[in-house]
């Protein structure tokens, strides 16, 4: 799906996320303006900020995927879910390729954690990012915030590194995401009450979990050398 742009030996995964070898950037939607202290570079005259994949699991499953990264990205424009928001960093680059500047793709980011503190620098975050929709809630309880979703989505992101984050995330996809709708699952072996045989045993029998739950793994992508002892599950919901 990306479009080979030889000359600077860059790839575009969507319209505004543009991948290098080593580098990975989105277009700001908030020009003149960085989020976590990342730098901001003019290509052919627009704006993009570096996307720094050792504080993004996103990113680094962007930058570690052997698929086509385009697919780890969801519909600009579209509505989404991401539970674990923590203090905006992926938010943030995820707003710029599905919202845009003034929100001119027409998206909508629902990014829930259960903070205080992550929340006031989403909120802070928000104020110049229409789509943005910040919520002090728990990944456990769609009663409380369910109702910003009233339709099924097709993208839903997780990164909680709680425990029980497996059947959190198969929850959360039953109840929010459309058959064929893509789910990440960034799990952290060290969240989970784990007294198995070491941390690939445990990989092992989250997929089978995921694949007995109604899920086809379409991969397991290793974040090792951004984010050790991680891996992101990248599902589809079949049933
Ligand atoms: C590793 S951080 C997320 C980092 C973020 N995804 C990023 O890449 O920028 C995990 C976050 O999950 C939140 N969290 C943990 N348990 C949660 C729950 N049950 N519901 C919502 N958020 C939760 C924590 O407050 C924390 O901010």
């Amino acid at each position: 799906m990306g479009k080979n742009t030889n000359r600077r030996r860059t790839t575009m995964l969507s319209w505004s996320v543009m991948k290098e070898s080593r580098a990975l950037w989105t277009i700001n939607a908030v020009p003149r303006t960085a989020v976590y202290g990342e730098s901001l570079r003019n290509f052919s005259g627009t704006e993009f900020r570096r996307w720094d994949p050792s504080r993004s699991k996103l990113g680094a499953a962007i930058m570690r995927t052997k698929d086509d990264p385009a697919l780890l990205l969801p519909e600009a424009g579209s509505t989404v879910l991401y539970l674990g928001a923590g203090h905006g960093t992926s938010i943030s680059h995820l707003h710029d390729h599905l919202c845009g500047i003034d929100n001119q793709q027409r998206g909508r980011l629902v990014a829930v954690d259960l903070a205080p503190r992550c929340l006031r620098e989403l909120t802070h975050l928000a104020k110049n990012r229409p789509g943005l929709v910040p919520v002090l809630g728990d990944a456990r309880k769609h009663a409380a915030w369910g109702v910003l979703l009233p339709r099924k989505i097709n993208w839903l992101f997780q990164d909680v590194a709680q425990a029980g984050q497996v059947d959190i995330f198969i929850a959360a996809c039953r109840r929010f995401l459309n058959k064929g709708g893509v789910g990440l699952l960034s799990l952290k072996a060290a969240s989970e009450r784990w007294t198995g045989e070491g941390e690939s045993a445990l990989f092992d029998k989250v997929e089978s979990t995921l694949e007995s739950s109604g899920f086809v793994v379409d991969e397991r992508i290793e974040l090792t050398g951004y984010e050790d002892n991680h891996v992101l599950f990248a599902v589809r919901m079949m049933e």
